[in-house]
Order: structure tokens, then C-alpha cells, then sequence
């Protein structure tokens, strides 16, 4: 059963976060809940992100910015968990306003971490030489952090103090240069065409930076309504994910008072985002992954192309053994379950619940790499649908057998699904609207 109410209304701090390996469509669910948030804060990640809004018709793939940028009414933050590469923010900014959108709602933490050229090379040198390749963005995303856990980095404070940046770019530089030439044989990086491009990037933004941490939790203590957007997704997270092919930093719920400065106290409700089958870009464990005809499929009905690297997306039947594990690991108090309207027209549907790992059989994910390659999964065959669901809004509308997989998910994850999306557009959603203020 759906649950009653999915307004932002009644509880200040919400955060939206990805269930399974990205790209579960949380750029659509931010989007649908923005006009009833003050504040839309990205807690983590950088432009390995690629967040797709879908409003009247027009395509918006956001890397770096907010997705509720597009609603000016909302205060967006990009916070100091995040990665920030200042190039990537400028060419975003610039696209938006060539499409009507002025930007002039966003705001940078000073706490948050540069990615310098070098990261970006870094990450290419470190890719082409490893064996077993991760298959990174090649954003600079995992070097940057590196940076940051290595107490190296260059924050938005510091570029901003013309100064410290040029000693802290002068140190970085020289390492950095030798770990390129001489153990990647890659050419070096100059430094004054970085400093000199980072000069002209800081006079830009630089209006644009301000503690975040005091605004946030001053906010949230007035009673205004803060949305937490989570990139990637608790299978990518650094610690719960299937490592080493993650991402850096921590997408789970658990990373926004980390990334944000915002106490867990003050943190309410956690939505989580979960396509209704599974896709992985990059390298890696995927236990439900098919190699067959409907793969191709999903992927094409589904559009199943990263928003970020246009790479196609690896695509199988929903995993609830992972579902679970991220649903636990976050507190998900509500899914919202996506791309529902990708599975019409396949007489059966199977869901994922349980492994088999040599013989035995597993009800979790487990942390050894190779025993999750080796996991057979154990599928539970639903039947299916044939209608066209894309025009359904209301819950009771919708064909029982779709409503038996809805309540498949729910009672196997423990969780309620609070939002049902069946299409890209902004308005294509089954929500209970029952208002409960
Ligand atoms: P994110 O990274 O989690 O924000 O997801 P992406 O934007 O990378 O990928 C999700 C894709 O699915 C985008 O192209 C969305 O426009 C699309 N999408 C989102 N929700 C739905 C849905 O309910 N149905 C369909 N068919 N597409 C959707
Ligand atoms: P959104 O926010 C899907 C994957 C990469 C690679 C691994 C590490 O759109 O859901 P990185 O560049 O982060 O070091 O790459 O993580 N990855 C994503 N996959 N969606 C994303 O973001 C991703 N961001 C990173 O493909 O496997
Ligand atoms: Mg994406």
C-alpha cells in the first residue's frame, strides 16, 4: 500500500538518496519535491553526477548544480562534502542561462574541495594502468578525495585567498608532477596556466561562497524546509558499497551531516530512490545482471544510457537482497519507486531474493568481492502487465498485477513506497496526496 502522505510540508530536513548504482532517477524525485523546499543542498560526489529533470518538455542533465536550480524559488547549496570542479560549474551555469534560467539561486560552501587538473589527469593515468579497471567518470572525482583524506586539498576557502592558493597549488603541483611523469609517464601540468585559470574561474564564483554550515542549520532551526540530494548510491558508497568499484564518498544517508554540518538530530525523513529493475554503469559485481535479449530491452524502452558518459547501461531484474541492504543502511522511511512504466509488456518479472554464494544460500550483501561475483541469484517470478501505465496518476488505476510488485517491494524491504513514477515528465507520478498538515 502506498502511504499517506509524500509532502515536505510537516518535517523540515529530507533527504533523497539512491538505492541501488546510480541513476535510479533521483534528479526527477528532487525535482518533484523542490517547490516545497527553501533549501536543496548536494551533500557529496561532484560532476560524476548526472541528473536528468525532464520539465515541459524540455531535457535538463545536471552534473554539479542542484537539481531544484531550476525552481528559483529555492535556495540551492552545493555543500562542502562535494567535489567541486569550478570549470564544470561555469559551463552548467552558462547552459542554464542560454536556456531562461539565471543560476542566481546557488550557493557554495567554503568547506568544499577543488578538483584540479591534475585530479582529472590523475584519475585517467590511475585507470589506464589498473588491471582490473573501475570504469571511474574520469572526473577526477576519487583523486580529489584522495587529496582530502591526505590533508593536501584545496577548498573554496583557500582558492579564494589568492595567497594561500598559489603556495597550496605550488606544493600540490610539484607532487603531483612526479607522481605523473615518473610512475604514469604522463606529461607534466604548468603552473601558472593553472593558476592563472583558476584566477579567473575564483573572480567569477566567488560571490557565490559562503558558510553553509551556519546558513543550513540556521535554516532548519526556523523552521524553512531543507532537502538533502544525494548523487550516486549506497551500492557506490565507499564503505557499504561493492568495493573497490565505488565511488569516493559516502551517498548514503548516513553522509549528510558528514557533508553538510547538519546533525543527524535535526535529519527526518529519508526518501529512497529505486528503479523497478537495476542498472550499473562502470565496472563491478551485479548479481541480477542479464546478458540477453531483454536486457536490450530495458535498456532501450528505459533510455538506459549514462546522463554522464553516455556509456550503456548494464541491465537486470531488481535486486531486493541489495534493496534491503541500502534500505537498512539508510533508515529509508519512503521509497520512490521509478521507471515502473519500463517493465509494461513483460508477461512475468523477476525479483531478486536471495543468493546463492557455493551452494549456500545469503540474504544479504556480502563483503567479499569475489563471493559476490560468484552469487547466483534466487528469483521469485511475478506476473506482469500489459497496459501502458504512463498516463496513470492515481494508485488505484493501475493493473493488479503491477500493484502485487509494488507490494512485493514493500513487504521484502520492510519499507513503503511513497511515490510511483511512470514516466520522465515532472507530472508523470502517483503520489498520495491525503494532506496531513
Ligand atoms: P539520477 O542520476 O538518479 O538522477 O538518474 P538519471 O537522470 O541519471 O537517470 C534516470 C533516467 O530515467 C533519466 O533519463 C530520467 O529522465 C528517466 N526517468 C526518471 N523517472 C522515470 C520514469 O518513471 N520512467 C521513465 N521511463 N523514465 C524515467
Ligand atoms: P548519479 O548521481 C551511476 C560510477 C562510475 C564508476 C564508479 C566510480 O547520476 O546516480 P567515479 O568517477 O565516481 O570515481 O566512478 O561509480 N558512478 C556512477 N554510476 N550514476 C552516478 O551518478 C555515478 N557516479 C559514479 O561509473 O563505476
Ligand atoms: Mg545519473
Amino acid at each position: 500500500m502506498l502511504c499517506d502522505d509524500f509532502k515536505l510540508r510537516r518535517m523540515p530536513a529530507y533527504t533523497v538518496v539512491g538505492t541501488q548504482w546510480g541513476d535510479e532517477g533521483k534528479g526527477k524525485v528532487i525535482d518533484v519535491l523542490a517547490p516545497q523546499a527553501d533549501y536543496i543542498v548536494r551533500f557529496q560526489g561532484g560532476n560524476n553526477a548526472g541528473h536528468t529533470v525532464v520539465a515541459k518538455g524540455e531535457k535538463f542533465v545536471l552534473h554539479l548544480l542542484p537539481s531544484g536550480i531550476l525552481h528559483p524559488n529555492a535556495q540551492c547549496i552545493i555543500g562542502p562534502g562535494v567535489v567541486l570542479d569550478p570549470k564544470v560549474l561555469i559551463e552548467e551555469l552558462e547552459a542554464l542561462t542560454a536556456k531562461g534560467i539565471c543560476g542566481k539561486n546557488l550557493w557554495i560552501s567554503d568547506r568544499a574541495h577543488l578538483i584540479m587538473p591534475y585530479h582529472i589527469k590523475l584519475d585517467e593515468a590511475k585507470e589506464k594502468k589498473r588491471q582490473k579497471k573501475i570504469g571511474t567518470t574520469r572526473r577526477g572525482i576519487g583523486p580529489c578525495y584522495e587529496d582530502k583524506v591526505s590533508r593536501c586539498g584545496i577548498r573554496v576557502a583557500d582558492w579564494i585567498d589568492e595567497a594561500r592558493f598559489s603556495k597550496l597549488l605550488r606544493e600540490n603541483l610539484g607532487e603531483k608532477n612526479s607522481l605523473l611523469e615518473r610512475v604514469y609517464a604522463e606529461s607534466p601540468l604548468d603552473f601558472d596556466e593553472i593558476h592563472a585559470e583558476y584566477r579567473v574561474y575564483a573572480a567569477e564564483l566567488k560571490h557565490r561562497v559562503i558558510d553553509s554550515v551556519k546558513v543550513l542549520n540556521g535554516a532548519i532551526r526556523s523552521g524553512k524546509t531543507v532537502l538533502f540530494e544525494g548523487a550516486q548510491a549506497l551500492m557506490l558508497d565507499i564503505d557499504y558499497g561493492t568495493y573497490p568499484y565505488v565511488t569516493a564518498s559516502s551517498p548514503s544517508t548516513g553522509g549528510v551531516s558528514v557533508g553538510t554540518g547538519v546533525p543527524p538530530g535535526l535529519l527526518d525523513r529519508q526518501v529512497g530512490v529505486m528503479k523497478a529493475y537495476c542498472t550499473r554503469v562502470g565496472e563491478g559485481p551485479f548479481v541480477t545482471e542479464l546478458m540477453n535479449s531483454t536486457a536490450e530491452v530495458i535498456r532501450k524502452r528505459g533510455g538506459e544510457f549514462g546522463a554522464t558518459t553516455g556509456r550503456p547501461r548494464r541491465c537486470g531484474w531488481l535486486d531486493l537482497i541489495a534493496a534491503k541492504y541500502a534500505c537498512a543502511i539508510n533508515g529509508i522511511t519512503d521509497i520512490a519507486l521509478t521507471k515502473l512504466d519500463v517493465l509494461s509488456g513483460f508477461d512475468t518479472l523477476k525479483v531478486c531474493v536471495g543468493y546463492q554464494i557455493h551452494g549456500t544460500p545469503c540474504d544479504t550483501v556480502p563483503a567479499n568481492i569475489e563471493d559476490l561475483y560468484r552469487a547466483v541469484p534466487i528469483y521469485e517470478e511475478l506476473p506482469g502487465w500489459s497496459q501502458d501505465i504512463a498516463t496513470i496518476t492515481r494508485y488505484e488505476a493501475l493493473p493488479e498485477s503491477c500493484k502485487a510488485y509494488l507490494q512485493f517491494i514493500e513487504t521484502f524491504t520492510e519499507t513503503p513506497i511513497a511515490m510511483v513514477s511512470v514516466g520522465v515528465d515532472r507530472s508523470q507520478n502517483i503520489i498520495r496526496t491525503k494532506d496531513l498538515k
